[in-house]
């Protein structure tokens, strides 16, 4: 069997941050990003959607073993993120506004050099139950 099939692991972290474009000013600031430009930080709970796609092992009929992939979400991204100020706390949103589109980008970066090369991956990260991104977009 040579199908690809797409398997799914959801892990979920809580986190502070603050969107702010330190080139505007507090009005501009204020009416961009809303609420979530509160100076004093705000946290959302974070539910994370890690898509891994690929054939199913030949021996053990598993794209990939999803206890494998939840410890590295877990290991990799939860432990970064849990309970952290994504802002003050996480030197990868030095100098980039921590947005769900930026999250799952950087969310993305590290789970990728963290899985076979051989499997595609999609992360999709829901900021609240309504608003969610994915990326990359296209699989
Ligand atoms: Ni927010």
């Amino acid at each position: 069997m040579q199908q690809k099939v797409a398997v799914y692991r959801k892990e979920s972290f809580n986190a502070a941050h603050r969107l702010n474009n330190p080139l505007w000013d507090e009005e501009k600031n204020k009416i961009v990003f809303g609420k979530c430009n509160n100076p004093h930080y705000h946290g959302h709970n974070y539910d994370l959607i890690v898509k891994v796609i690929g054939i199913p092992d030949s021996q053990t009929g598993f794209v990939m073993d999803l206890k494998e992939l939840s410890d590295i979400i877990q290991n990799n991204i939860v432990e970064k993120f849990d309970h952290r100020n994504l802002n003050e706390d996480c030197i990868e949103f030095k100098g980039l506004n921590p947005t769900a589109e930026n999250i799952a980008i950087v969310i993305y970066n590290i789970l990728k050099e963290k899985i076979n090369p051989s499997l595609d991956i999609q992360v999709r990260l829901y900021e609240t139950d309504r608003n969610f991104v994915e990326y990359p977009h296209h699989i």
